[in-house]
């Protein structure tokens, strides 16, 4: 397949910038054989962050509305990386124009509007994948890989935390992260990331327990001038909005083969600006990840010599997932970072528009919604303090 595929992005804050360079590089990773991407459009309200964008990543233009991404007709696919609530609207038009979308997670701010994107992309027939970038870690897929293999045996145990502080400061600004019923904090903001992979090495969870949800700090500043991604740091004004989603996500999971699920997402984690990791322990050996560390993972097993024995770090390389065919200089030990989960991401993306098989599947608009039925669950478990079955 020789045809060009058009790409635009929706959306030059702080993650649309991600997507923008994800574009830019996706050409660069999996083989020479994929379609040419051209960089047609990059569309923001503040066009001072689309003009910006634009220049920056090499757009042919900038646009101040998403309808005019909509309307494009040398416009073939298209990333949607603005607030979540705005996400149905723009999706379900992009679909009915007959374009490929790539949605930010979470993939609605209501479990409503995202059955509906789920009905509207069923109608289709187009690509309509959902952002959770770090099933693209060569680490976690590793990881993956020895669960799927058998290695590490019967899964007994998750134990995940994802912690962030661009809210421990009680007078960072507010923005539409504060915005929004409980469960649209911290657990939809990038809690989401760590249930869907822990779904993803574990399997299907089917019951939350012992859910709590608390907001520590009840009111934030206005910014004064536009708020980027987390907002930490802009000048504020004398006013201030309440907050009214929770700085904590806390609770307990029950997967279907039986295993235990322990899960920690904060805002206000001092001093850990973006620290995602976890254990999964097996019958017959154990993996960790901790996000400070991309490239490499920790692994233990029964060896036979027990005065050994002990928790080992695998350095990632051309033996694990995306090295080989992704990176420049494919060694081990030379380490990666976040934006190429964006690269790979992309990639995949524009690979399943292309009909190639090379990666592993992009998530679906149906497996976003799945995510938010977990995080719903932990909303209703943290309202009754009881347990509560996931919806199949
Ligand atoms: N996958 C990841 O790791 C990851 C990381 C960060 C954010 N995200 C997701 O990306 C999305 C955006 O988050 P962000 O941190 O980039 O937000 P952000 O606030 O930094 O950027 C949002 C941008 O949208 C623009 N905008 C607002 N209304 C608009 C409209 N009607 N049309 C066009 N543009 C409009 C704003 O001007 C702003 O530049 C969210 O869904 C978030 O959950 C994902």
């Amino acid at each position: 397949m020789t045809e060009s595929v058009g790409v635009a992005v929706v959306g030059a804050g702080m993650a649309g910038r991600s997507h923008a360079h994800a574009y830019r590089t996706a050409q660069t990773v999996f083989g020479t054989d994929a379609p040419p991407v051209r960089l047609v459009a990059i569309a923001d309200v503040n066009t001072d962050f689309a003009n910006h964008t634009r220049d920056r990543y090499g757009f042919e233009r900038a646009e101040s509305s998403w309808q005019a991404i909509v309307d494009a007709d040398d416009i073939d696919a298209v990333s949607i990386v603005v607030a979540n609530h705005l996400h149905r609207d723009i999706a379900e038009a992009l679909l009915a124009s007959g374009k490929h979308v790539l949605c930010e997670k979470p993939l609605a701010s209501t479990v409503e509007d995202a059955e509906s994107m789920v009905k509207a992309a069923d109608a289709s027939g187009l690509v309509a994948a959902c952002g959770f970038s770090y099933r693209r870690s060569p680490a976690v897929s590793a990881i993956g890989e020895q669960i799927t293999t058998g290695a590490l045996g019967e899964i007994q145990h998750f134990n995940g935390r994802y912690w962030c502080d661009y809210s421990a400061d009680p007078d960072a600004p507010t923005s539409w992260r504060y915005e929004g019923p409980l469960g649209t904090g911290a657990l939809a903001d990038f809690g989401s990331h760590l249930v869907d992979m822990a779904e993803q090495l574990c399997g299907t969870i089917v019951r939350i327990n012992g859910a709590v949800l608390p907001i520590l700090i009840k009111d934030r500043p206005v910014p004064l001038g536009a708020a980027l991604g987390h907002a930490a740091g802009g000048a504020v004004s004398d006013e201030r909005k309440p907050v009214t989603n929770e700085d904590i996500a806390m609770f307990v999971a029950e997967f279907a083969n039986g295993a235990a699920g322990t899960f920690s997402i904060s805002r206000v984690a001092l001093g850990h600006p973006n620290s995602l990791g976890f254990e999964v322990f097996g019958t017959k050996a154990a993996a960790s990840f901790d996000l400070s560390a991309n490239a490499e993972f920790g692994y233990v097993d029964n060896a036979p010599n027990r005065a050994t024995n002990g928790w080992r770090r695998v350095i990632i390389g051309p033996d694990h997932p995306y090295i080989a065919a992704a990176q420049s200089m494919p060694f081990a030990g030379i380490g990666h970072g976040g934006q190429e989960f964006f690269t790979y991401q992309a990639r995949a993306f524009l690979d399943e528009i292309a009909g190639l098989d090379r990666l592993p599947r992009q998530a679906t608009f149906a497996d976003g919604l799945r995510n938010m039925r977990v995080e719903e669950a932990i909303v209703r478990s943290a309202a009754s303090g009881t347990a509560v079955t996931v919806p199949r």
